[in-house]
């Protein structure tokens, strides 16, 4: 395992929010929480985890609630990474602040860096630190500009920086500056989440604050910024690591179209464009054109088969000659030879689509 060149250590620790049920990329999700689904092909936390690293802060702290063992499983303490890691885990799941809340033991130094566990980003880890501890603010917020504001949390602030509102994911927001999931919070403003209840870090706590006269501020960073929740958003963002669009340093110094694992099996003349990235073990035969996609362990696919834009789940199967588009095929299922697929459909684990020439599009 790669462990990058670090800066110079940093005092303080890094929480992950990983606890959600990431429920806009099921089937996916089902049975692997989202920040584990395979994203240029390394679980997608584990180039969050080395952007942490490589900015020098050295232990971390996962908040945990469903499927909370897997994280544990597969990164152990973190030695291999270079880092320490540790696990909280909430038997019911106590939302973004109570989340936050529920680690507060486990921190060590007076500045927490909180993230959103589905965020692929170039920010500037170095950076907002440097801005949290020149502002002596309570909270600094990694802000940036997007063209549709309303899925987000929108953050107003005023000509010094200072946040003026919060206002998650409204119909009207008042600027197009949104909350980019990753904060810098001092160790004591934690401890005012309330705790062993439910709470919304957004929709609660940084109201309450705001209301209090904190000192919240915004650290405005444009680099690249992706939301991974939604199957279109989670293609394109691993896809842009592939290709080096989105910087993760998991990937450093390689270039290429494609990520294929060495104990995959392409067969002569496939074609693997624009991002696409294959598993472990995946077969593709003979005069495929991938595009796009994300391909997960263990599939087998069948010659000239064309899919885009798409994920296609560990040991699915798909049909010589299928053409698969804008689709999540689920573990397990089987496309017949010459399916078509289009337009969002998703296929559940296990459904076996039988050979056809027929078109299945959500649309239709
Ligand atoms: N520990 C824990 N417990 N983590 C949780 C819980 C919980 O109950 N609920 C959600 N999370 C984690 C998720 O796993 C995810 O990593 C993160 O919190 C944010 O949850 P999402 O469900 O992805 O929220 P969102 O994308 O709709 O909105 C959030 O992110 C946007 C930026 O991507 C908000 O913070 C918005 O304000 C923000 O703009
Ligand atoms: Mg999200």
């Amino acid at each position: 395992m790669v462990v990058s060149a670090r800066q110079d250590q940093r005092q303080a620790d890094a929480v992950i929010l990983v606890g959600g049920r990431g429920t806009r990329l099921r089937p996916l999700t089902i049975g692997t929480p989202k920040p584990m689904l395979p994203t240029a092909n390394a679980p997608f936390l584990q180039h969050l985890l080395a952007r942490i690293q490589a900015a020098g802060i050295t232990h971390v702290v996962l908040s945990t609630s469903f499927k909370a063992e897997v994280f544990e499983e597969y990164f152990g303490d973190g030695a291999d990474l270079g880092l320490e890691i540790e696990y909280v885990v909430e038997e019911t799941a106590l939302g973004t602040g109570g989340g936050i809340r529920n680690v507060y033991d486990k921190l060590r130094f007076d500045t927490a860096m909180v993230f959103n566990g589905d965020v692929l980003s170039g920010m500037d880890l170095g950076g907002i630190l440097d801005a949290h501890a020149a502002k002596d603010a309570d909270v600094t917020m990694h802000l940036l500009n997007v063209a549709d504001p309303r899925a987000f949390g929108c953050v107003p602030t005023d000509g010094d920086g200072r946040v003026s509102a919060f206002l998650e994911k409204v119909e009207d927001p008042p600027t197009n500056q949104i909350n980019a999931g990753c904060y810098v919070f001092k160790r004591e403003v934690i401890a005012t989440i309330p705790e062993n209840r439910v709470v919304s870090v957004e929709r609660e706590t940084f109201p309450r604050l705001l209301e209090d006269g904190a000192r919240i501020f915004g650290h405005v960073d444009n680099s690249y910024w992706r939301d991974m929740g939604r199957p279109e958003d989670f293609v394109r963002g691993s896809s842009d690591i592939v290709r080096g669009i989105a910087p993760s340093p998991l990937l450093t110094g390689r270039t290429g179209e494609s990520i294929v694992d060495p104990s995959a099996g392409v067969a002569g003349g496939v074609l693997l464009l624009s991002g696409t990235s294959v598993g472990r073990g995946t077969e593709i035969g003979a005069g495929c054109r991938i595009d796009g996609t994300v391909i997960f362990d263990g599939v087998t696919i069948e010659p000239g088969a064309v899919i885009s834009n798409s994920i296609i789940a560990s040991g699915a199967h798909i049909g010589a000659n299928a053409h698969i588009e804008n689709c999540v095929v689920g573990e397990g299922a089987t496309i017949g030879a010459r399916c078509e697929l289009q337009s969002g459909m998703r296929v559940f684990p296990g459904v076996n689509i039988p050979d056809a020439g027929i078109r299945f599009s959500s649309d239709a």
